[in-house]
């Protein structure tokens, strides 16, 4: 049991040298116990047990405004005055507590009933076979740029009703906004990504999302900014700002991290090839791959809390306005949890964190597992023989983790209809 400030700890977190492998340095973390940083206001807790407790804790609130120190920059950081405090009000709903959460979560939800994402398979396997057309096309296959990144960017905004040729304006946009979920992103201790930056591109979603919603209200369409607006005119359901927010929230939350399970699933694949050959003909074998790659190389590395009131862990106290972070990376590869856990098995029980768990726990999930379940079977069935070209690079993201390239050789793409 310790508590003992680790500084070292945190700086190995931030450290781009860590991002291809933060593996080890969590083992050491988790080893080690909760960790308040430097003797201040920020716990970091990294084994199961803690990380379940908490998440599913009454007290541990997301609002930042809790908090006993200011947070890092939230996107509305430089606005002054009345307008600021208006807006860090109604930031998205993964930062708002109930009653405001439960009302916003329970309106966008209708939009992913296992009912509705079922729906949307057709849809998602054409886009993954396109997509995997145009790299047999070219002839060079980069798994990051050519699929995990396309698909689940065009899902999304068809989903919320943006018109395809502004895709790649919102996908600069949501990496760099993905940047604001890092822990100290855009401060003096990073340095990066220059917060100014940051608020030029919120700015400019916002933007993007008034002038779409405007367009959807004199002409709506059958998506789900459509349907947030009709319940936005239909009484008090959600207020303008609250609509705009919801419209970032599900852009990044939507495509940033799916993109990251594709690829970081492609990856354990590759590196273990007889489940690929595997899931080369039981497509079935997909969603077990699937949860693995959840546990064993998480897309979303880290989730915070505030306390609003103390909270008791058996080896930590935590004051009321304590930062609480969340290493659900770490308490994935927890051994009093899970048998040899850094070992890739798809055949294990998973009760893995990597959706998070109680109330913000992961609205998007089934979509998620639906994209990657098609992605991956598509290119297990059509790629043949791929084989990694180098080490794949890595993001700078602390938050979210995945490569930013998974280049290959392979001997062939098989066209879309080979296996029918
Ligand atoms: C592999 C892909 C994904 C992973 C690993 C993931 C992970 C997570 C995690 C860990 C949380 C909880 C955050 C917290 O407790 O603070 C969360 C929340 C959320 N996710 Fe996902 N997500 C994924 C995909 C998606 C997709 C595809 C969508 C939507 C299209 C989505 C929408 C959301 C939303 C709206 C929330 C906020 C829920 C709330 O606050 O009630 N996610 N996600």
């Amino acid at each position: 049991m310790t508590t003992a400030s680790s500084p070292g700890f945190f700086a190995g977190l931030l450290n781009p040298a860590n991002r291809a492998d933060p593996y080890p340095l969590y083992d050491r973390m988790r080893e080690h116990g909760p960790v308040r940083l430097g003797g201040g206001p920020v716990v970091v807790l990294t084994s199961y047990r803690d990380c379940a407790t908490v998440l599913r804790h009454p007290a541990a609130v997301v609002d930042r405004r809790h908090a006993a120190l200011p947070l890092g920059p939230t996107p509305t950081h430089d606005l002054a005055g009345e307008r600021a405090a208006e807006l860090a009000g109604t930031h998205s709903f993964l930062f708002r507590d109930a009653p405001d959460h439960t009302r916003l979560r329970r309106l966008v939800a209708k939009a992913f009933t296992p009912a509705v994402v079922r729906a949307m398979a057709p849809r998602i396997t054409a886009i993954a076979d396109a997509a995997l057309d145009r790299a047999a096309e070219r002839g060079r296959l980069d798994v990051v740029a050519d699929l995990a990144y396309p698909l689940p960017i065009t899902v999304i905004c068809e989903l919320l009703g943006v018109p395809v040729e502004d895709e790649p304006r919102l996908r600069a946009w949501s990496s760099m906004l993905a940047r604001t979920l890092d822990p100290v992103s855009g401060t003096a201790v990073t340095g990066r990504p220059d917060p100014a930056e940051l608020v030029r591109a919120n700015n400019e979603v916002h933007e993007y999302f008034e002038l779409l919603a405007r367009a959807r209200r004199r002409r709506p369409g059958d998506d789900l900014l459509s349907a947030l607006i009709a319940a936005e005119e239909s009484g008090d359901a959600l207020t303008h700002d609250e609509l705009i927010a919801t419209c970032g929230l599900l852009l990044i939350a939507g495509h940033e991290t799916t993109v990251n399970l594709i690829a970081n699933a492609t990856l354990a694949l590759l590196g273990h090839r007889h489940h690929l050959a595997i899931l080369r003909t039981a497509g079935a074998f997909a969603g077990p791959v699937i949860e693995e790659t959840l546990r064993y190389d998480p897309p979303v590395q880290l989730v915070p809390r505030i306390a609003r009131d103390a909270i008791s862990l058996p080896d930590i106290e935590i004051a009321s306005g304590d930062m609480i972070v969340m290493l659900l990376a770490a308490a994935n590869r927890d051994p009093e949890m899970f048998d040899d856990p850094g070992r890739f098995d798809p055949a294990r029980e998973n009760r893995h964190l990597a959706f998070g768990l109680g109330q913000h726990f992961c609205l998007g999930a089934p979509l998620a597992r639906l994209e990657a379940d098609i992605a991956l079977t598509r290119f297990a069935r059509r790629v043949r023989e791929p084989r990694l070209t180098g080490q794949p690079p890595y993001r700078e993201h602390v938050t979210l983790r995945g490569p930013s390239a998974i280049p290959l050789s392979y001997k062939e793409i098989l066209p879309a209809n080979a296996d029918s």
